[in-house]
Order: C-alpha cells, then sequence, then structure tokens
C-alpha cells in the first residue's frame, strides 16, 4: 500500500493514540483568535479542529484522498486541502504551521522546510512533532528480518527518523531558528491480541514492498513471534515510540 493510501476508519478507530498524544503539541503551538494555522499532513482532522476550537483559522493540508474524505465529512466547516508538504503553495501566508505524526513519512525533509519557510509570515513559528532517531526500532528491525527470511531481499524501511541535530541543521538551513527540541520514548499500548499485526498491516506502506499475501503473512507471523518477548508486556502489545518534537520561529530578515 503507497503512504498516501490510508484505512482511514482503521487510523481512527485501532489508532487513535496518534490524535490523543497531538494533544500535547497543541499547548506548545497555543493557538491565538484569529492567527491562520496550517495543519501540515491533518489526516482525519481532529487537531486541526482542535486548533479551530481556539478561534484560529485553521486549515487542514493531506495528501491521502481516504484522510480528506474523512476529515471533510467530520469537520465540514473547516478548509482542508490536499497538498504534499515538500510541495506546496498558499496565496497568504500562515502565522503557523503546525504538524503531527506526519513528518516520518517525508524523506525529502529539506524540500519541506523550504516550503514550511516559505508559507510562513516572518516571525511565524513552527510545531512539529514525528518519529526521531531509535523510533519503532524493534518493529522496524523485525519486520526487515522477516522479509529477508521469507523473500531473500533486504529491505530497510523508508520513513525519515532523524536526531535533534539532524533535524535542526535542516530547519536553520530553511530559515527557521530552533527553540526548543525533545527526543523522548514513547512506550505505546496497542489494542486487543492483534495489536501488533494491527499496526503491521496499517503502516505496511512506510517498511514493506511487492509481497503476496502469503508472503505477508508469513512475515506477519514472524514479526510477531519475534517481538513478543520484547513488545507484548501486562498481557498487551506495545510500539516503542520515540517521538521527535521541536519548536521553531521563521526567521525575521
Ligand atoms: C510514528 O508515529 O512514529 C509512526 C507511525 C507510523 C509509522 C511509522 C512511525
Amino acid at each position: 500500500m503507497p503512504p498516501n493510501q490510508w484505512d482511514s476508519s482503521l487510523y481512527d478507530d485501532k489508532h487513535n493514540f496518534v490524535t490523543r498524544h497531538g494533544e500535547d503539541l497543541l499547548q506548545l503551538l497555543a493557538p491565538q483568535p484569529g492567527e491562520r494555522i496550517l495543519d501540515a499532513g491533518c489526516g482525519t482532522g481532529h487537531l486541526t479542529a482542535a486548533i479551530a476550537a481556539s478561534g484560529a483559522v485553521a486549515v487542514g493540508m493531506d495528501n491521502s484522498p481516504e484522510m480528506l474524505a474523512k476529515a471533510r465529512e467530520c469537520y465540514p466547516q473547516i478548509e482542508f486541502v490536499p497538498g504534499d508538504v515538500t510541495d506546496f503553495s498558499f496565496p497568504q501566508p500562515f502565522d503557523a504551521i503546525f504538524s503531527n505524526a506526519a513528518l516520518h513519512w517525508v524523506r525529502a525533509a529539506e524540500d519541506a522546510a523550504r516550503c514550511m519557510a516559505r508559507a510562513l509570515r516572518p516571525g511565524g513559528r513552527l510545531a512539529v512533532e514525528f518519529g526521531g532517531a531509535g523510533n519503532i526500532l524493534h518493529i522496524a528491525e523485525a519486520v526487515r528480518a522477516a522479509i529477508l527470511h521469507v523473500t531473500g531481499r533486504d529491505q530497510p524501511h523508508q520513513w525519515y527518523f532523524p536526531s535533534i541535530g539532524e533535524y535542526a541543521a535542516v530547519l536553520e538551513r530553511s530559515g527557521f531558528q530552533v527553540e526548543a527540541a525533545w527526543l523522548f520514548p514513547r512506550w505505546t499500548p496497542l489494542e486487543g491480541d492483534t495489536g501488533i499485526r494491527d499496526w503491521i498491516r496499517m503502516f505496511r506502506g512506510g517498511m514493506i514492498g511487492p509481497l503476496t499475501s502469503t508472503e505477508f503473512e508469513e512475515v506477519l507471523r514472524l514479526a510477531e513471534d519475534s517481538l513478543r518477548g520484547v513488545l507484548y508486556r501486562d498481557g498487551r502489545w506495545h510500539a516503542g515510540y520515540k517521538r521527535l518534537r521541536v519548536c521553531a520561529r521563521k526567521v525575521l530578515h
């Protein structure tokens, strides 16, 4: 499944922790009434709606038609537009850009940073959170080993999980000043006995290329077996997330 094709219902039903955790980032954004704020990679739009509830003029942007359809259905009063964070522009500048759990899908981080800087007014702020260095390390390694075993192909994952230093340098090269950055673990419980399989199925676009359905089922089985000792604790599956959270400001000149 290519990364921009999503099952938006599965995303909301079984992975709603993505939205719940984004609420901390909202506090750092501190949206003000009347501000124009872009939610880049808005998914199903719940956080865009939370930004709008503060009185800001929120615009949600995503490159997935399925996510946008769901966002528009849930929040018809909010503007949601199709767009790629590495190649977008708007006629009017934004006061702030927010992005939760989206930028690890964007390997062209320099392009995204340049576009975000261009879309902000001078002094405008950026509040982003996504997977950082070491994110979901065990899952990625288990799936990679399983694919190698089943197909003989070595297939590293395709996500972008930078360190604080790497990402700060990307932002600075694009005209941002980084004001604060954190890299921290988030041990995240998954739902149900099939939690780890559901997670891999949902996000397979970033780590699994073309496989027959038999191969895929075998990859799931092997990965689940090897992860049980690490990620199954107290009767529940978990994902070992590492979040990179950054607040930055577009320099004034
Ligand atoms: C994350 O939120 O860190 C993430 C989600 C899906 C795939 C990879 C990373």
